[in-house]
């Protein structure tokens, strides 16, 4: 996935509307890594439910910057007015007969509501689809967050099924519903 994130151009640059919100994907870079920290650090208390539970070094610049350079994600970073404010990270690249990986996705919690999820979605979907040439995403919610399945259900995801014990999030493996979508 080197070679997504190092190509800016024509790679997810396009805007996605939505009414009068837009918001841009572009791949993230190291240099990135402070303010990633910093948006990481700002958001802690609003992120910790919905993730796994993660060292200090994780909300530094340079645990984002080895974390960047080390990864083998398609990963990007959602831009609106000039500024990271969350992010997407398309993982677990499978090809063969399969053509399938994983979407995950956030967006700081002073910027909620806007659509901005769902359109770093919408663009991440015809990334996936278009220059990563896959035939699926699938994305797992907690069963809970009403917010990011009305994301996923917005995009034309649709729910595959209910798998227990499925992820360790704040420290509990806990229940996920499964969504899908494969290329139309
Ligand atoms: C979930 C998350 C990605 C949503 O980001 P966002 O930019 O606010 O999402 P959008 O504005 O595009 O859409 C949110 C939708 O959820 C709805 N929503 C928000 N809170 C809700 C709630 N408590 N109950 C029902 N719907 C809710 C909004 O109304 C909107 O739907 P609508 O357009 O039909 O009205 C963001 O809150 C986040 O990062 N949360 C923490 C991490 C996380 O959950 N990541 C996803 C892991 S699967």
């Amino acid at each position: 996935m080197q070679e997504v994130r190092s190509k800016p151009e024509g790679c997810g640059t396009a805007a996605a509307g939505y009414g009068d919100r837009v918001a841009i994907l572009r791949p993230v870079v190291p240099d990135d890594s402070r303010e990633i920290a910093s948006l990481l650090r700002e958001n802690r208390d609003f992120m910790a439910p919905f993730e796994p539970l993660r060292d200090e070094r994780f909300f530094t610049s340079e645990g984002q910057r080895e974390r960047i350079e080390e990864s083998s994600s398609a990963s990007f970073a959602i831009i609106f007015d000039s500024a990271i404010v969350g992010g997407v990270t398309i993982s677990d690249l499978l090809y063969g007969p399969f053509r399938s990986a994983k979407l995950g996705y956030w967006v700081a919690k002073r910027l909620s509501g806007r659509g901005l999820a769902t359109g770093a979605v919408s663009e991440a979907v015809e990334i996936a689809f278009g220059e990563l040439d896959l035939h699926r995403l699938e994305a797992g919610t907690l069963v809970d967050n009403v917010a990011s399945q009305r994301v996923l259900e917005k995009n034309r995801f649709e729910r595959i099924g209910l798998a227990r014990r499925y992820l360790q999030i704040a420290g509990e493996w806990q229940d996920h519903f499964l969504y899908q979508r494969t290329a139309d």
